[in-house]
């Protein structure tokens, strides 16, 4: 039997807990493929609909949140693949439908795909080990699960620019200061402190927390489906270049990219 993809379980004493999940992918440092996302989705799906749970807790492990999505995974793939599958579209927004909260809890890289998953959360608690970025750039590629369109959101345009365009990590103090991250905690206290935000939100009205939450999303999402859709096709887009191969392989093959702007 394998490990499973996401550790799921039940956190509370009360009428309503909290869902943790684990992401659980740690020698590949949580990088998200299709089916970890298909679990992680099933999973929010069902703890969305269980009367039992009032807030969702999505972490990784000490050494990463998640490190992107999964390089060997999309290596190779063409264009017309990446259209068909369909890639990122299918399973990456699941948490969209999600009515209940879900906090991030993020320790060590949030990276790529990894930093997108947790801004789609509905907020961040960080340890002061964690580190946000989004280094696709480096790859020849660019954000592809709403980072273009959530980062400048979260951090302004400036900033955004900067870390999108250099591939350059941010570290906790930073994302805190920026607005990224709601707080940040000593790394050991990061579980109680995002379970302990969970437990009070679970004390609350379930439908005033799922409207609030919605009003809240309203403010910062105006255009965005758009602004994603755009992103998507520009994203499937690079991979008709010889640079994506390029970068992605240097990468798996461990050495220096010979970018040719092809
Ligand atoms: N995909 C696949 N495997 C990954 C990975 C990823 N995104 N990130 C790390 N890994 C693997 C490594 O290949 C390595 O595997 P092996 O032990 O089999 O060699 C293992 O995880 C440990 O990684 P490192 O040895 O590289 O660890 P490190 O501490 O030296 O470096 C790191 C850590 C800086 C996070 C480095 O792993 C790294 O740069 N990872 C890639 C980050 C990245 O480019 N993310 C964006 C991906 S593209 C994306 O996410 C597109 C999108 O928007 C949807």
């Amino acid at each position: 039997m394998s490990e499973p993809l996401v550790l799921v379980e039940r956190r509370g004493e009360g009428v309503r807990g909290t869902a943790l999940m684990r992401l659980n992918r740690p020698k590949q440092l949580n990088a998200l493929n299709s089916e970890l996302m298909d679990v992680l989705g099933r999973a929010l799906l069902a703890a969305d609909a269980d009367d039992g749970i009032g807030c969702i807790v999505i972490t990784g492990n000490e050494r990463a949140f998640a490190a992107g999505a999964d390089i060997a995974a999309m290596a190779k793939k063409t264009y017309a693949e990446a259209l068909a599958e369909p890639f990122i579209t299918r399973n990456w927004e699941t948490i969209r439908q999600v009515r209940k909260p879900v906090i991030g809890a993020v320790a060590g890289f949030a990276l790529g795909g990894g930093c997108e998953l947790a801004m789609m959360c509905d907020f961040i608690i960080a340890a002061d080990t964690a580190k946000f970025g989004q280094p696709e750039i480096k790859l020849a590629i660019l954000p592809g699960a709403g980072g273009t369109q959530r980062l400048p959101r979260a951090v302004g345009k400036s900033k955004a620019m900067d870390l999108v365009l250099t591939a350059r990590m941010m570290d906790a103090a930073e994302a805190e200061r920026a607005g990224l991250v709601s707080r940040v905690v000593a790394a050991d206290k990061l579980l109680d402190e995002a379970l302990a935000a969970a437990e009070i939100i679970n004390g609350l009205s379930g439908p005033a927390v799922a409207l609030a939450k919605a009003c809240v999303n309203k403010s910062f999402e105006g255009g965005l489906a758009d602004g994603v859709d755009y992103e998507r096709r520009i994203f499937h887009s690079l991979f008709a270049t010889a640079d994506q191969k390029e970068g992605m392989a240097a990468f798996l093959e461990k050495r220096a990219p010979n970018f040719t702007a092809r």
